[in-house]
């Protein structure tokens, strides 16, 4: 029976309205206790005579962070299998514990895809034996991601997947669509849509409009989006059956996001850090590392989605994070891959939108832990006594310069290497396992 104490963090636990000084005691992976602090920063010798702290087998010292119930990535790549050179699902888990993630969920474009049990359980073998974050895979919801028919979702979640997606690709066939909402339902399984118009998409490699006219690039429009969201909430409304839009970029994604919630709608959404941090002047140099799909878009549509997230409209932040080698991103822009790591910069650049106003502590910690919680059915996303003791400390002042050649991830695909950032994971515990820390105080009295 293994007793661990984290002591004298700043606990905000928006699922249970907790927001104070508390202490967390971790029996056997589960939380046992959350109280009160002992208020070791004020008195961090005579907090060791305490019962708390003599019962403990190991003490954390979080003086000074934030104890937040752990992050869930609900949108990685792992690549594994079959793009292992891009990378594993123990590098995957590296960068994932790195940048504060409990749980990632792993999109099913590998090679084979992730349409089949086999499939599964070779992600969930792996993840086994890979640093301890959970990995919860996602099945694809046609067969090979070719959008033709409907994969096996019996057997894909009886071997552990939780959501299904195409992503990377749309799935163009509306009336497919309705069948995979109503299938995946009779499974309880959410789909998640990656919503793109692959004929308004044509050949465009980033954002139509002035920026892309200027560099002799072709644009994809924002309706490539929006009138596949408008799809997905029509099924949404046609068929009852929740849908939730994967990275949403456009200022008119949100409009109809926010329209459909206001009807009652059960529709959810997520977006990613470079959507609101970035525009598409970030392509200005040719920059492939800027080259993601969706693609950058204005400031006018950054700031939608900042607002979106700001009124509940957007309910996810997830990273997205879609490693790629150097093979792969340096060459010409229209033969670039798409997409950016993320898992090790995702944290600090959303704490941005709480040093902008946008966000409060609890609503960023609700957009990374606690929604995507509710919305894949874990019983994670927050720290009450009975809980999976899943953890994150966060040091909210920590600045550090982003270095790409220090990611665990394998990949270096990155706009925002050498970018200064602040607040970043120090600690990151699943299960009452610590598999991340970056120097916080560890006593261990086994
Ligand atoms: O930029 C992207 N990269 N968008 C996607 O939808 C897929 C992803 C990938 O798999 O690389």
């Amino acid at each position: 029976m293994k007793r661990t104490l984290i002591r004298g963090g700043h606990f905000v636990d928006p699922e249970n309205g907790m927001d104070g000084l508390f202490d967390i005691v971790i029996q056997d992976g589960i939380i046992a206790e959350v109280m009160a602090s002992t208020s070791p920063e004020a008195t961090p010798t005579g907090a060791s005579k305490d019962g708390r702290t003599k019962s403990a087998d190991e003490i954390v010292d979080a003086a000074g962070n934030l104890v937040v119930p752990g992050l869930i990535d609900m949108h990685t790549h792992l690549r594994e299998p079959g793009y292992e050179y891009k990378e594993t699902i123990l590098t995957g888990c590296l960068a994932a514990a790195h940048g504060g993630f409990t749980a990632i969920c792993c999109m099913p474009n590998t090679n084979p895809v992730n349409d089949n049990q086999s499939v599964t359980d070779f992600i969930l073998k792996k993840a086994r034996t890979a640093v301890g974050v959970r990995v919860y895979p996602v099945g694809a919801i046609t067969r090979g991601l070719k959008g033709q028919s409907l994969a096996e979702y019996g057997e894909m979640k009886a071997a552990g997947v939780v959501a299904l997606s195409d992503d990377g690709n749309p799935v163009t066939n509306g009336q497919l669509m309705r069948r995979a909402m109503e299938y995946a339902k009779g499974f309880e399984l959410l789909v998640i849509s990656h919503c793109e118009d692959l004929n308004l998409t044509a050949h465009g490699v980033m954002n139509e409009g002035a920026v892309a006219t200027r560099l002799g690039l072709a644009g994809i429009p924002n309706a490539s989006e929006t009138v596949m969201v408008a799809r997905e909430i029509a099924l949404c409304e046609l068929t009852g059956i929740p849908i939730h839009i994967a990275h949403v970029s456009t200022a008119d994604s949100v409009h109809l996001i926010r329209d459909a919630k206001q009807r009652g709608l059960p529709v959810t959404a997520e977006t990613a850090p470079h959507y609101f941090t970035l525009t598409e002047e970030a392509v200005l140099s040719y920059n492939t590392n800027a080259k993601v799909n969706p693609p950058l878009r204005t400031a006018a549509d950054r700031e939608a989605v900042r607002k979106g997230l700001a009124d509940g409209t957007i309910d996810v932040i997830a990273s997205d994070h879609a490693p790629h080698s150097t093979m792969e991103k340096e060459v010409e822009f229209d033969a670039a891959a798409n997409g950016f790591v993320g898992l090790e910069t995702s944290l600090p650049l959303s704490l941005s939108l709480v040093e902008m106003g946008y966000l409060s502590i609890n609503d960023l910690i609700t957009k990374m832990s606690v929604n995507p919680a509710r919305i894949l059915h874990r019983d994670t996303g927050g720290l009450c006594p009975g809980k999976p003791a899943d953890v994150t400390v966060i040091d909210l002042a920590g600045e550090f310069t982003v270095d790409a050649r220090s990611f665990r991830s394998k990949s270096r695909n990155t706009p925002f290497d050498g970018w200064k950032l602040k607040g970043k994971a120090v600690l990151t515990v699943v299960g009452g396992n610590i598999v991340f820390n970056e120097g916080l105080g560890v006593t261990n009295k086994r």
